[in-house]
């Protein structure tokens, strides 16, 4: 069984007709298995703002209060995956769509009381994505997870790309690439990274050279890696550069061990 390609679609690059899902598409026709997790952060920061809700983030993580965890569940598990599963269907891809509550995907728990309803991954249940996989599909994956809190079972906010290393290192990927609106990694002098290490990601971090969005998806890479999944973070605005790091040209900044 050939292990799955697991693909983290930014929101930044999300509907600015970038060419990640034509190429998406085109490796599902010629026979990858493929995952695709996707944020949404301009959308949900939008639709924020529509509901009147402070929109705030720690070390790139979106404070998700009881208000924001349901706007967050509406876009990213609704908006955001629905409009991405018909776009990949509209190049005939046989998208699914499912968030990490269904099926009992992503199992979390709360990862800090300040940050409200935001998940840490604490199980990953790849039955269902197994499942979809066998049966031709190509899982779309939002990133909303759930926590059992006593007899309540609430909704979670997980970082996308969080999600996208989890799932990766469940999975036991062939890969993980995080396609995004920058082309390399900078280290603290502002030179582009071609290879970095897990055991850097949290000097760079604390060192502030990575800041924001860039946190937790070092923080996810370093994970993948350890786990035995290579990574590579790209610039997915450029055109088809998913198609082309998986051919083997160097793109971009790897994560290995
Ligand atoms: N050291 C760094 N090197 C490169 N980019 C960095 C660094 N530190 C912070 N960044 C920021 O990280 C951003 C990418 O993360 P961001 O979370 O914004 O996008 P994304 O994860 O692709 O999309 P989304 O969060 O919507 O899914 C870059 O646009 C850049 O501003
Ligand atoms: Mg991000």
């Amino acid at each position: 069984m050939t292990q799955p390609l697991v693909v983290k679609v930014g929101g930044s690059t999300l509907g600015s007709h970038d060419t990640a899902l034509e190429d998406i598409a085109a490796l599902h026709a010629a026979g990858r298995r493929i995952i695709v997790v996707h944020g949404g952060g301009n959308t949900g920061t939008e639709w924020l703002k529509i509901h009147d809700i402070a929109n705030e983030f720690v070390d790139g993580l979106r404070v998700t209060n009881a208000d924001a965890i349901d706007v967050v569940t509406a876009v990213f598990a609704g908006l955001v995956n629905k409009q991405l599963v018909a776009d990949l269907r509209g190049l005939g891809a046989p998208a699914f769509g499912l968030c990490g509550v269904d099926g009992g995907l992503l199992e979390t728990r709360q990862l800090d009381q300040r940050l409200g309803f935001v998940g840490e991954v604490s199980a990953v249940d790849a039955r269902p994505l197994e499942t979809l996989l066998d049966a031709g599909y190509l899982p779309v994956i939002g990133p909303v997870g759930f926590w059992q809190d006593g007899d309540k079972t609430r909704l979670m906010n997980v970082n996308a790309d969080t999600v996208a290393g989890e799932v990766a290192a469940a999975v036991g990927a062939a890969a993980l690439v995080f396609l995004t609106d920058v082309a390399y990694v900078r280290d603290g002098s502002g030179d582009n990274l071609q290879e970095l290490r897990p055991a850097e990601v949290e000097g760079l971090i604390a060192g502030g050279a990575a800041s924001g969005g860039m946190i937790p998806k070092l923080r996810a890479g370093a994970r993948a890696a350890e786990a035995g999944v290579g990574c590579s973070i790209i610039d997915g605005r450029e055109a088809h550069a998913l198609r082309r790091v998986l051919d083997g040209v160097e793109l971009g900044t790897r994560v290995t061990v």
